[in-house]
Formats: structure tokens, sequence, C-alpha cells
């Protein structure tokens, strides 16, 4: 006997009644990000491997450890998209949408690919809903965003708490590194051997770290929030200001690192405890040298991406469908016809209607009626007759239009 074959490690089938979860949270994420002018975008789902080596960055994770990456008959290298920055800000670029009205909003819905060790809402493919402001600094594009998502999870009633930083600029960032480098050479030996190798390529990893002797020499680490320059505190200040007005709860938190190295100013995320382990549910910020180190103009930009498996996982986003559902039973093969264009005309009515279509006996395509949570069944035979499934009253239907009248109500 043939092998039973099975869906790759990490990846998973979306079977309908969690379809039907995915589509009410699409729906209601599309009408709250078109109201605030986001529209949506789609890149490829491969870009060359450069877009995230050099958006990404050599020394994350990602880069280093969790990208699909492949030769094509031409020998380029090509990389299943781990995240969506990148490769708007390549699209941004090639489109030179730089020439647009700033800022340049555009929201994104799709699968992304990252090699890591699967477990409960961490998957090898998954997808993620993002947005990105290009082209402006305002700080109230951050918060704007940072309130999106906010209200995004609140609907999809997920459970969560806002962590928020500022990681300032290249230079500070660069000033800062070394003075926690220095740190963190002067207690090496407690710290582990992964945060130890990666002192010189990323230290600001080290918050990150898991491992208790680490733990406690990053409690006495210096903060970059403690080493901002005058303009990003004030641009720091000012989000925070949009987001007190709007009664936004959120835990300042210096030590969030996020696993992208593009990131300038503010920084954030959601985290859900629902979720345990996997706690992010969503996360982005600012990345104002992204676009020029793409080869672009410099160009500020702001955005998040969030994760829907995790939103799926943590609440529960509405699914049901309001639409009446009719169900058209038939008594006899002959009416097949009849029934068949009975059907179509509730569905022109905006009725969900369905006929039989398995050769059912009148008892089963009750029992399959009752199953669909059918309002009505259309019973097709010498006459029409129809029956309201809570009432369990069955009459005759003089006409088509009568039929429509009493299914639709
Ligand atoms: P990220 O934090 O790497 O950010 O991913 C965003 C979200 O994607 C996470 O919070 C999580 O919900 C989901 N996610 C990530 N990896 C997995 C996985 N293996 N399985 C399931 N879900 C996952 C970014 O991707 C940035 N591009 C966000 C951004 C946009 N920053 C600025 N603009």
């Amino acid at each position: 006997m043939a092998a039973k074959l099975q869906a790759p490690r990490g990846t998973f089938d979306v079977l309908p009644e969690d379809g039907e979860r995915r589509t009410a949270l699409r729906e209601s994420a599309d009408a709250l990000l078109g109201l605030a002018g986001y529209a949506p975008f789609e890149t490829p789902v491969f870009e060359d491997t450069e877009v995230f080596a050099r958006g990404v960055g050599q020394s994350t994770d990602i880069v280093q450890k969790e990208m699909f990456t492949f030769e094509d008959k031409g020998g380029r290298s090509l990389t299943l998209r781990p995240e969506g920055t990148a490769g708007a800000c390549r699209a941004y670029v090639e489109h030179g949408m730089h020439k647009l009205p700033q800022p340049v909003k555009l929201r994104y819905w799709g699968p992304f690919f990252r090699h890591e060790a699967p477990q409960a809402g961490r998957y090898r493919q998954f997808n993620q809903i993002g947005a990105e402001a290009l082209g402006s600094d305002d700080p109230s594009l951050d918060a704007e965003l940072i309130l999106l998502l906010a209200e995004l999870l609140e609907e999809a009633e997920v459970d969560c708490r806002l962590r928020l930083s500022s990681l300032g600029n290249a230079d500070t960032r660069a000033a800062y590194g070394e003075e926690l480098r220095t740190y963190l050479r002067s207690r090496q030996d407690q710290l582990s051997d992964d945060v130890r190798g990666r002192i010189d390529a990323n230290p600001l990893r080290a918050f990150d770290s898991d491992h208790a002797g680490t733990k406690a020499v990053m409690v006495e680490a210096p903060l970059l929030l403690d080493r901002l320059d005058s303009e990003d505190a004030e641009h720091f200040a000012e989000v925070r200001a949009f987001l007190d007005d709007a009664e936004q709860e959120y835990d300042l938190d210096p030590t969030l690192v996020r696993g992208l190295d593009y990131y300038t100013r503010t920084v954030f995320e959601f985290e859900s405890p629902a979720l345990g382990a996997q706690s992010g549910v969503g996360g982005g910020g600012r990345y104002d040298g992204l676009v020029a180190q793409l080869g672009g103009p410099a160009t500020p930009g702001v955005g998040w991406a969030a994760g829907i498996e995790r939103i799926l996982l943590a609440g529960s986003p509405g699914g049901e469908l309001a639409l009446p559902v009719a169900y058209v039973a038939v008594t006899d093969a002959d009416q097949r016809r009849t029934a068949f264009k009975i059907t179509e005309a509730l569905r022109g009515q905006g009725v969900q209607a369905q006929m039989e279509q398995a050769g059912r006996s009148m008892k089963g395509q009750l029992k399959h009626a009752d199953r669909l949570n059918a309002t009505h069944v259309v019973v097709v035979g010498e006459q029409i007759e129809v029956k309201d499934m809570d009432t369990g009253e069955q009459r005759p239907v003089a006409d088509i239009n009568e039929l429509l009248t009493r299914v639709a109500l």
C-alpha cells in the first residue's frame, strides 16, 4: 500500500470551520485598516535573498538560521519571504512610490516562511496581517498604527498587553552598542555561550535570553532608552502623548528587543498570556533607515505585523454568517432542474442556499438541513412547499415570489 502523505512539518491545512474564522478576521481587519487609509498591497512570496540579507540583517536568527533559501534554474538565490517589511520597501523603491503623496499606507495579508522548530503557535508556514506607512516620520503615525493593532486585537477578543520602547537612531545605537559590549565583556563569565558568542554581532539580543546567569547580568545593564538623543526622546514623548490621549495602556519596557535589525526609534509588541511560550501576537516599529539600505532614497517608515494563527489561538473573532440559510430538498430526481433554478434564485436574493446533491432520502435531507443550521427547507415535489425549521410548519407556496419572501424573512 502507498505510504500516507501528510502536510510538511510545521505546516497545516485550514479546514472549513477555521476558514470561516479567518475570513471573519480578514474582513474586520480590512474594514479597520481601510478606514485609516491603508490600501491593499501584495508582494511575491519569494524575493532575491539579498532583500532579506540586507533588509532584515545578517546577524538575526531569521537570516542566519530560518530562511527557506533555494537556487532557481538560472542559479539565482531566492528566499521564501520570512517577513513583509523588507519586500514592501523593495517594492516602494522599485515603483518610485516616493513620488506619490506621502505617507504611502499599505496593508497586506498572506503566508510567510521561517524554518523554526514547530510548536503550538509556531509554524514554518504561517500567515501575517501587516500594515506599513512609508514616507513620513510623524509620531502620529507610530501611535495610529499601534492603536489600529490594539483595536484589531480587541475586536478579535485577544487579551493582551502592549510593550513599548524606543531604540533611537543608528548613531545612538552604535554608541550604546559599544557601551553594552564593554559591559557584557566585563561580566562574560556569567553569560550563556550563545550570548557571549554574539557580543560583537548583536549585543542587544542578550536582553532576550532565558539563561539565568545572563538574566542577572542584564538587570544591571545600561539601557538604550536612557541614552536617546534629544530629537529621538522628543519623538518618543510625542508618540506616548498620542497614546495617552487615546487612553491606550502600555508597559514602557526598555528591554524590548525585536528579532529584526532594521528598527529605529519606536518599537512595540503585543503579548498574550493565552499563547504561553510563543506570546508575541503582533509587533513592529519604525525603520527609518531601511529604504535607503535597500538602495532607495532616505525614507522613514513604520509598521507592524500580527500572526493570524496566533490571533485565532488566543482570541475568538466572530465567524457566524448572519445570512439566512435555505436548504432545497428534492423529493423526486425528476425535480432536480426546478430545485437547481430555485437554489439559484435564492442566492440571487442574498440567501445562502444549497440543494440536495448526494441522493439522500427525504429523512436524510431534513437531517442534513438541520446540520447546516438551515432556517428553511424548500421541498420541491409535485408542488413546492416551504418548511420553517423553527416552528416546524410546512406550507405550499403559490409562486417563486412568495417563496423568496418567506425564506428571506
Ligand atoms: P515579527 O515580530 O517577526 O515581525 O512577526 C510578527 C508576528 O508574526 C509575530 O508577532 C507572530 O504573531 C507572527 N509570527 C512570527 N513567526 C511566526 C511563526 N513561526 N509561526 C507563527 N506566527 C509567527 C515582523 O515580521 C515584522 N515584519 C513586523 C513589522 C512590520 N515591523 C515593521 N513593519
